[in-house]
């Protein structure tokens, strides 16, 4: 099931530069599932032209209201969330005045479901005192508003004023829709990526795991609502949209994070490779390389988090969702690992398979509950992964 699926969206374009990236966003929109209403605005069709938006939603764009006298009425009541995308300031103080002069602020005026507007204009226009007098006035009305990105305008200056991207509009769509999770305004907390322990000040003893499976979480539980923090070790991957991120280093700052945010926590999906060993001894300086015989290192162990953390997250009732990577007898050392660290929940990795887990954009697992369910999935991105591991965990905390 993809994320948008039977979801009706009404998507508003008016005439900013920015509007061929609603092209973008209404690709993105019906990839996901969404059937999607566009309306234009005139100034937006001078930029692109409807037939784009027809094409690319399959339906018809409305734009002038007198077509379909009674279109504007329809589309409002049918959505379940109406998006402007560009929303240039003139849109944004008619709307502000409860204007329907228009389809467009006419549909929005007859919207009853939740309205997501998206600004982007020229910096000195979103800087004066009426713009930002039409966004308080909107937000007053519970008009959630997704505020522009700083960068490069179309004039060439640089500012705030940018149309946020496709991937951050429709992540906030999908949050804005996503009220009936039970992870909603919870904090959930997912840790990702590798740990690492130094050797001296420029070497260290780490572990392969590129942070994406985490990634794939954060996100997904995000835009179901959660509150989420992301407790991420060393990753190339840049920050994702929403989550507040938290970078430690090696696995004791990782414990650490975790012992003083877990009290007040929903759920901790644990996705993080935490290295199982530790440099013994560290040394505060580089050493050398000329060092006679080579170089021997003693590991110890490091902390099992899990483990360690067992006794607080049963405490605080935090619903706990592990992986296990596991060679040989698979199912009945996960089932064991699940009981023993006390989880709710564990998705099975098996090692040894081309193409899955570690540093992989794909993965398989086979999700174990400890209720004694197992359901093995197929091989998908991570990103599907996530959505289908928090769509077993929502189902668990509604039964
Ligand atoms: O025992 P194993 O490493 O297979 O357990 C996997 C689960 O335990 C993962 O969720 C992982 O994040 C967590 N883990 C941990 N502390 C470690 C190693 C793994 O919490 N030192």
């Amino acid at each position: 099931m993809r994320p948008l699926d039977g979801r009706r969206i009404l998507l508003v374009v008016s005439g900013g530069i920015a509007a061929y990236k609603s092209a973008i966003l209404l690709r993105r929109l019906t990839a996901s599932g969404a059937q999607v209403d566009v309306v234009m605005t005139s100034a937006a069709q001078k930029l692109v032209g409807a037939a784009t938006f027809e094409a690319l939603s399959g339906r018809t764009v409305f734009s002038d209201l007198w077509e379909r006298p009674l279109a504007h009425i329809e589309l409002g009541r049918d959505a379940d969330l109406a998006v402007v995308a560009p929303a240039t300031a003139n849109i944004l103080g008619r709307m502000a005045m409860g204007l329907a002069d228009d389809m467009a602020t006419s549909t929005l005026l007859a919207a009853a479901c939740p309205i997501l507007v998206c600004p982007a204009m020229n910096v000195r226009m979103w800087d004066q005192p009426a713009t930002r007098e039409s966004i308080e006035r909107l937000a007053a009305r519970g008009i959630h508003v997704l505020e522009p990105a700083h960068g490069e305008l179309a004039e060439g200056e640089v500012g705030v004023g940018r149309l946020e991207e496709p991937e951050v509009i429709l992540a906030h769509i999908g949050r804005l829709l996503e009220t009936a999770s039970p992870l909603a305004g919870r904090k959930v907390i997912v840790t990702a990526g590798p740990t690492r322990s130094p050797i001296d000040p420029v070497r260290f003893v780490g572990n392969r795991s590129s942070g994406r499976m985490g990634w794939a979480l954060a996100s997904s539980a995000w835009r179901r609502g959660a509150e989420v923090l992301l407790v991420a070790g060393p990753t190339e991957l840049k920050p994702p949209y929403g989550p507040a991120v938290v970078r430690v280093e090696e696995s004791r700052e990782m414990l650490e994070v975790l012992s003083r945010e877990l009290p007040d926590a929903y759920a901790l999906l644990m996705t993080a490779a935490v290295s199982d060993f530790l440099v013994a001894e560290p040394a505060a300086h580089k050493i050398k390389k000329e060092l006679a015989g080579g170089l021997d290192l003693r590991l110890e162990r490091g902390p099992d988090i899990l483990a360690e953390t067992k006794e607080l997250r049963a405490r605080h009732a935090v619903v706990t969702l592990g992986f296990a990577l596991e060679t040989d007898a698979p199912v009945e050392n996960a089932t064991r690992k699940l009981q023993a660290k006390g989880m709710d929940m564990v998705a099975l990795n098996v090692a040894g398979r081309e193409g899955t887990g570690l540093e992989a954009e794909m993965n398989q697992v086979t999700i174990i509950d400890v209720a004694g369910a197992i359901e093995e999935l197929p091989l998908l991105p991570k990103e599907e992964v996530a959505d289908r591991l928090l769509d077993r965990l929502e189902e668990r905390l509604r039964g």
